[in-house]
């Protein structure tokens, strides 16, 4: 199969509200990447509800499928494997595009794949042009995880450190709720976070300790909640840049410890909260000269499946094929 002794696989992902099809060729270059994102559904609550979700991915799943194929000039004919996230996320959406992935993989007799959506956001900037040298410290930002990896290796990563409350985006999201500036928080905190007057701190720092890589959210929330109370007045882009401050400061400075403290200079950071722009800039401020510090651009940082055939390719040509007894899991590690 394949075409032009190029090896082609579709990515499958709906791991939470976006549905995401896309066909890579050898693992590095996106040939078609279309995703249908729920967002609109999911605006009056604030959050993702799980089971509209699923409904969603259903009506969405088909269509997404026949796009992704389409807009890269294959058909099913063409495709060397089928990738799928199946771990982490909401049991009963990661459901739907895993049984469409069985289907392809039985049909046509190709490999299936599950991927770890965690492994597969870090893979984002090789698709870009950006050689997959190992190790390197991954920063993975996003609305459900807030973590730092050592990775080693295609499947070999390992936690050096988590938030021990909210997720990051999940901070963002709820102090735009608190705001009232809608959903998702993240975008709209950093549009409004541009527009600050007094560019300085409204709510106390939180300094990392040596050799700890904790990180933790639900106090800076509370203290944003506070200030606001306590002090009414103050004009919304100045808080909003101020929190934004506080947030990201605690991602870059633990990335970078972690980062000197193993001797690893290569840094990845993904997850929909790295494409915030002051993020970026921190980053390239506060690296030294020797740390590499990798982004996707802004449409690979949010879901999409271009991330999951990508990775799906290093696991294809090492041999992996998981068969129609894949599961799904709502967490990375059982
Ligand atoms: O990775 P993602 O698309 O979805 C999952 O969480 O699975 O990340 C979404 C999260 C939301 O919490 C959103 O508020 C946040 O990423 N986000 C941002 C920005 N864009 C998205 N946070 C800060 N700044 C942004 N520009």
């Amino acid at each position: 199969m394949g075409r032009d002794g190029v090896i082609l696989g579709l990515g499958l992902e709906s791991s939470c509200d976006e549905t995401a099809a896309a066909v890579a060729a050898d693992g590095r270059t996106i040939l078609s990447s279309a995703v249908s994102s729920q967002i609109d559904l999911h605006r009056e609550y604030c959050g993702v509800v799980p089971e509209i979700a699923s409904r969603a991915h259903l009506e969405a799943v088909n269509y997404l499928i026949d796009a992704a194929l389409k807009q890269a000039e294959a058909g099913f004919g063409d495709l060397d494997y089928v990738s799928v996230t199946n771990r982490p996320g909401l049991v009963g959406s990661l459901l739907i595009t895993v049984q469409s992935a069985k289907a392809i993989s039985y049909a046509l007799g190709i490999p299936l794949i599950g991927v770890s959506h965690l492994e597969a956001h870090l893979y984002a900037p090789f698709l870009e042009g950006a050689e997959r040298e190992f190790p390197f410290i991954g920063l993975l930002v996003s609305g459900g995880n807030t973590a730092l990896y050592e990775v080693r290796g295609t499947g070999d990563m390992k936690v050096i450190g988590r938030t021990t409350d909210d997720a990051v985006g999940e901070a963002f999201d709820k102090a735009a709720k608190f705001l009232d500036l809608g959903y998702p928080g993240g975008p709209a905190i950093e549009r409004l976070a541009e527009r600050a007057e007094k560019r300085e701190a409204l709510f106390p720092k939180i300094l990392p300790g040596p050799g700890d890589f904790r990180f933790s959210y639900s106090g800076i929330k509370t203290a944003l909640i506070n200030y606001v109370r306590k002090n009414p007045g103050t004009p919304l882009p100045d808080i909003a840049w101020s929190f934004q401050e506080r947030a990201l400061e605690l991602l870059v400075r633990r990335t970078l410890a972690a980062s000197r403290e193993r001797g690893i200079k290569r840094i990845v950071v993904a997850g929909g909260v790295a494409a915030n722009g002051r993020l970026r800039e921190m980053f390239g401020q506060s690296r030294r000269e020797d740390e590499t510090v990798l982004l996707p651009s802004a449409g690979l940082c949010t879901d999409n499946a271009a991330m999951v055939a990508g990775l799906g390719y290093r696991y294809y040509v090492s041999g992996k094929s998981d068969g129609l007894g894949l599961d799904v899991m709502a967490k990375e590690f059982a």
